[in-house]
């Protein structure tokens, strides 16, 4: 049997890089476009010259660069982002470009390429905003308070529209907060980059009651490929996720563990009602039902997922 060739946009980042690991270690052909503005060579360099691999540096919002990427591909998984849900509190037209307008590319050049069966998409918990359920089911409506939540639940739009006039196969994987080694931007990181600055105080954003689902990169990657194999709508949306969620106080209790640092956690108290900053949605649990009646679970809790991922980046960035 022949196997697809596969085009992970995003691929040499965080989430990318461990899904192209199982997917080259599944046997599959597997080409990966990245313009490396968050990720690095470094996740993908054990690849590099194995046959069936291959990297293009090249950007989405440059049509050339998609119709490349795209020759032969059957299936894409989408990961390619700006996934700095801060950046549009100062500069919204980031999140334009590099989600929406650089997602509408990919759709249109897909639609060209005709080779196209299947395309998953990376979307996000911050589609919802601040849910009035929780845990929050993949009917609840979509309210983002951010420009990158509103930049997601755009490109599914698109992704729901694509596949029905164009007859592919979408899905959109709305993850809650993912986290494990090569992780780059978010919480955990930010603490362990500040306390490498100063190891006496820990500063954290917010009250430090912001509560949240977090998930270890291998479930996630997990979750996404058992996905794959039974997608067969023109568009469908699963969130993908943790039972269980934990605050933003643990967090910090579980790094400064994790690098063995007693330092006095500062909190700067953010917005009027304790938010990190302007768009920070503070509660965030997904209702995982959907995908579990299909017989996928988890295998770490946040709290697991958390201290797993501490302690490995301790070692990295405190050295
Ligand atoms: N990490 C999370 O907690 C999380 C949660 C929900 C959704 N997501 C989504 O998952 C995807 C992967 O996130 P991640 O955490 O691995 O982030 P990441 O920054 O590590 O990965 C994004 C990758 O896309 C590349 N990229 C960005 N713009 C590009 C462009 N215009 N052309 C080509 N390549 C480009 C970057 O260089 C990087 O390698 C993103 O779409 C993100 O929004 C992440």
């Amino acid at each position: 049997m022949k196997l697809s060739l596969i085009l992970v946009t995003g691929g040499a980042g965080f989430i990318g890089s461990h899904l192209v690991d199982r997917l080259v270690e599944k046997g599959y052909s597997v080409r990966v476009i990245d313009n490396l503005s968050s990720g690095s060579i470094e996740n993908v360099k054990h690849h590099i010259g194995r046959k069936g691999f291959e990297l293009l540096r090249g950007d989405l919002k440059n049509r050339e660069d998609v119709r490349k990427a795209l020759r032969d591909v059957e299936v894409i998984y989408h990961f390619a982002a700006n996934p700095e849900v801060r950046v549009s509190t100062v500069n919204p037209e980031i999140h334009f470009r590099e989600n929406i307008l650089a997602t509408f590319n990919l759709l249109e050049e897909a639609r060209r390429a005709g080779s196209v069966e299947k395309i998953l998409f990376a979307s996000s918990s911050t589609v919802y905003g601040d849910a009035e359920i929780i845990p929050t089911p993949e009917n609840h409506p979509f309210k983002p308070i951010s420009v990158y939540g509103a930049s997601k639940a755009a490109c599914e739009s698109l992704l729901s529209s694509y596949g029905y006039l164009y007859g592919f196969k979408t899905l959109a994987l709305r993850y809650a907060n993912i986290v494990g080694p090569r992780l780059n931007h978010g919480v955990i990181y930010d603490f362990l980059v500040k306390l490498r600055k100063n190891p006496r105080i820990l500063e954290v954003l917010g009250d430090g009651s912001q509560r949240k689902s977090y998930l270890y990169v291998t479930d996630a990657v997990d979750a996404t490929l058992f996905l794959e194999e039974r997608m067969n709508k023109f568009y469908d949306a699963y969130n993908i996720g943790n039972d269980d969620w934990i605050t933003v106080r643990e967090i910090a209790e579980i790094v400064l563990e994790a690098a063995g640092l007693r330092a006095e956690i500062k909190y700067t108290g953010g917005t009027r009602d304790g938010r990190g900053w302007p768009g920070d949605v503070k509660f965030m649990r997904l209702s995982i039902e959907k995908i579990k009646s299909l017989g996928w679970k988890p295998r770490y809790t946040s709290r697991e997922a958390v201290k797993l991922t501490a302690q490995h980046l301790a070692g990295i960035i405190l050295g």
